[in-house]
Order: structure tokens, then sequence, then C-alpha cells
């Protein structure tokens, strides 16, 4: 195996999180494309297994409700195995939901919380120390462009993604020297069963603006093998990450608002 530092790293096992769908399904063929033997996490058994016997590399099927915390437990303990150990986790599982904030539904924002923010946390840390250990591994982290301004009518949502981010940033610079890469991707709008599930309907967005899922799992698996920090897939969404960086905040806001209006109608 490489350095941590090298590019075109090889990983012998990854564990993914949400593999059952969109962006998680296509880090997963990416991988079983390169004989990487995967572990293959989410709560839908039939999609987990169907993409298992399709799929020319070994694999695992370990299904769990991330919010719920003994089956979150036994992903995380997965991850802490030493007779099989795991050196690539995708923390990838995660979802949104569209409303005004004190209208929606207490125990549907608790699951986002548990599942965007908590079970990353866990698996992190579980991933994080049985890598220290070897001197080596890496943690792919699913966020967002989301967490990087307010998304109004999707603030739970936004606070879990700009949790991932930084987060992420932080465990790069802690665990990088340790032997572990971590690496954040923030995907914007990507043609996956996102939308579907959270309600919304980017109805104002312009075509040029989706990405697929697989243009998201390449642009993040190799920002993973040069060891960078953060990946923005696509010209325009960088553009996007770029405004929400360097313009005043008070006309980040105004922007934002105006986006959940158009997109939100
Ligand atoms: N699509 C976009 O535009 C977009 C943009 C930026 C970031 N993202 C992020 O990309 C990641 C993947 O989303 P996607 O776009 O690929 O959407 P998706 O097709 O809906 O996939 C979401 C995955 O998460 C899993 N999941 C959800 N809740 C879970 C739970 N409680 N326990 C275990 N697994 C759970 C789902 O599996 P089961 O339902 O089978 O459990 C599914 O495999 C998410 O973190 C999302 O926030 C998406």
């Amino acid at each position: 195996m490489k350095s941590a530092s090298g590019p075109q790293r090889q990983w012998r096992r990854a564990l993914i999180t949400g593999a059952s769908s969109g962006i998680g399904e296509a880090i997963a063929r990416r991988l079983a494309a390169e004989h990487v033997d995967l572990v293959l996490v989410a709560r839908r058994r039939d999609r987990l297994e169907a993409l298992s016997s399709e799929l020319g590399t070994a694999c695992e099927v370990l299904v769990a409700d991330l919010a719920q915390p003994e089956q979150l437990e036994t992903v995380a303990d997965r991850l802490r195995s030493t007779t099989s150990p795991v050196d690539l986790l995708v923390n990838n599982a995660g979802f949104g939901a569209v409303g005004d904030f004190l209208e929606t539904e207490a125990s549907s924002e608790t699951g986002m919380l548990d599942v965007n923010v908590g079970a990353v946390h866990l698996l992190s840390r579980a991933a994080g120390s049985a890598m220290v250990q070897r001197g080596s591994g890496a943690i792919l982290n699913v966020s967002s462009i989301a967490g990087f301004a307010p998304t109004p009518r999707s603030a739970t949502y936004g606070a879990t993604k700009a949790f991932v981010t930084s987060l992420s940033e932080s465990l790069h610079i802690e665990l990088g020297p340790q032997g572990v890469v971590v690496t954040c991707v923030c995907p914007g709008l990507t043609e996956t069963e996102f939308h579907q599930r959270a309600g919304y309907r980017p109805d104002g967005v312009p075509a040029r603006t989706w990405q697929t899922a697989d243009e998201v799992a390449q642009a993040a698996l190799e920002g993973l093998a040069a060891g960078k920090a953060v990946v923005v897939p696509g010209r325009q969404n960088k553009a996007a990450v770029a405004a929400a960086r360097l313009a005043p905040p008070r006309l980040v806001r105004r922007a934002a608002n105006r986006l959940a209006t158009l997109n939100n109608k």
C-alpha cells in the first residue's frame, strides 16, 4: 500500500453506508471495478443483495438503520474488526427534508440528526481508532454544498452538512499525520432518490446544474486518492461555494432566501 499522502492509493476493503442507491451505490460500483472488497450498509436489504450479487467483488451485506443506536453499534463493531479490517469508511448515508423549521415533524428532524450527524460521528471514531492503530486508512464523508451557506426551509439539513464538513476538515488535520486520510466531498444537485424522498422540487434549477451520481463518485474517489481535504465536484458548484465563502454574509443570506423561495414554492 502506498503512503497516506500518495496518489492512486489502493483499498482492500471499504464499508459504505447508504449503498442501496444514489451516490453510495455509485461509489460501490467504482470501488468494485477496482477489486476492492465491500461492506454494503443500508436499510433496504433487497437493494443491497441485488447490488452485491451484481458486483464482481467480495461483498458483505450489513442491513442497519443508522438512526437506531443498537444497529449503528453493529456497524461500528464491524469497523473495529481486526480479523477482517476495513481500510476505507465511506460515510454517505443521509437524507434531507423541506419545510418551515417550526412546522417540520420533530421525529423526522431527530432522525436526520441521528443519521447525518450522529452516525458520521460515531463511525468516524470507530474507524479512525482502528485505522490509527494500524497506521493507515481513509474516511470519505459525503457532505453537501448546502453546508457552506444558510438553507432556509431545509435548516436542519444544511446544519447537519455544515457539521460534516467542519468535522472532516478538523479530522483531516488531526489524523493525516497518523496515516489516515480524511476527505469530504460536497456535491451540489445530484440525480438520485434524494429529492423525491426529501419532498424537494428544484423546478427553477437549470438542467446543466445537475450531476450524475457517478460523476460525484468519480470526483470523490479521485480527491480521496489525491489526499484532498475537501472536494467540490462540478464547475458550477465550485463557483457557488467560492461565492458563499467570499461574499459578505448579508448578501449570502439574501441569496439563500431567494433560492429557497424559488425552489420550494
Ligand atoms: N442528491 C443530491 O442532490 C445530494 C447533494 C448533496 C449531498 N447529498 C448527500 O449524498 C448522500 C447520499 O444521498 P443520495 O443523493 O445518494 O440519496 P439517496 O439515493 O436517497 O441515498 C441515500 C442513502 O442513504 C441511506 N439511508 C438513509 N437513511 C438511512 C438510515 N436511517 N439508515 C441507513 N441508511 C440510510 C439510504 O438507504 P436505505 O433507504 O436503504 O436505508 C440510501 O442508500 C447523502 O448524505 C446526501 O445528503 C446528496
